[in-house]
């Protein structure tokens, strides 16, 4: 795993409830990224707390946490060169009502909170969120 060419992303409940998890990994693989780790999981409340700690500030920080331990989640680390950024721009605004067409979020987002997909936001969170959720074993070269 290479700092600079991975981003970690992950299929929130609802879009896995809603049965996008098919759709959504297709996108991903379309736009050329290649999948090095992925796994199902479900979040206990203080797992989603720890990932979600630089937002334990804000107004949303409650409903954020109690959403992303609601369901499963669809967690992969994703390798390809300008991952973080490439990344960001697939998935979209992180209010779908912003989002761009075409975007993963305009396609299966519901809402601000309901946003159907996570991406890193710098490669140093990268690195750190792809470890925070795999381990040596469950990351792949090929
Ligand atoms: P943020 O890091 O601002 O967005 P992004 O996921 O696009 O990097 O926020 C993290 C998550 O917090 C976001 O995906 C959904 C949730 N959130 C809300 O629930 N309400 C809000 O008003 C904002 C800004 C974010």
């Amino acid at each position: 795993m290479e700092k600079g060419k991975i981003t970690l992303t992950m299929i929130k409940p609802t879009a896995v409830k809603e049965h996008h998890v098919g759709d959504i990994l297709a996108h991903i693989e379309h736009a050329g990224f290649k999948i090095i780790g992925l796994k199902m999981t479900q979040m206990p409340k203080e797992k989603a707390m720890v990932f979600y700690e630089v937002h334990k500030d804000k107004f949303f920080f409650d409903e954020l946490v109690n959403f992303m331990k609601s369901g499963p989640v669809v967690v992969a680390i994703l390798e390809k060169e300008n991952a973080v950024k490439d990344f960001r721009e697939l998935i979209g605004s992180t209010d779908p009502a912003e989002a761009e067409e075409g975007t993963i979020r305009k396609l299966f987002a519901k809402d601000k909170t309901h946003n159907a997909i996570h991406g890193s936001d710098s490669d140093e969170n990268a690195v750190k969120e792809a470890w925070f959720f795999f381990s040596e074993m469950d990351q792949f070269r090929y």
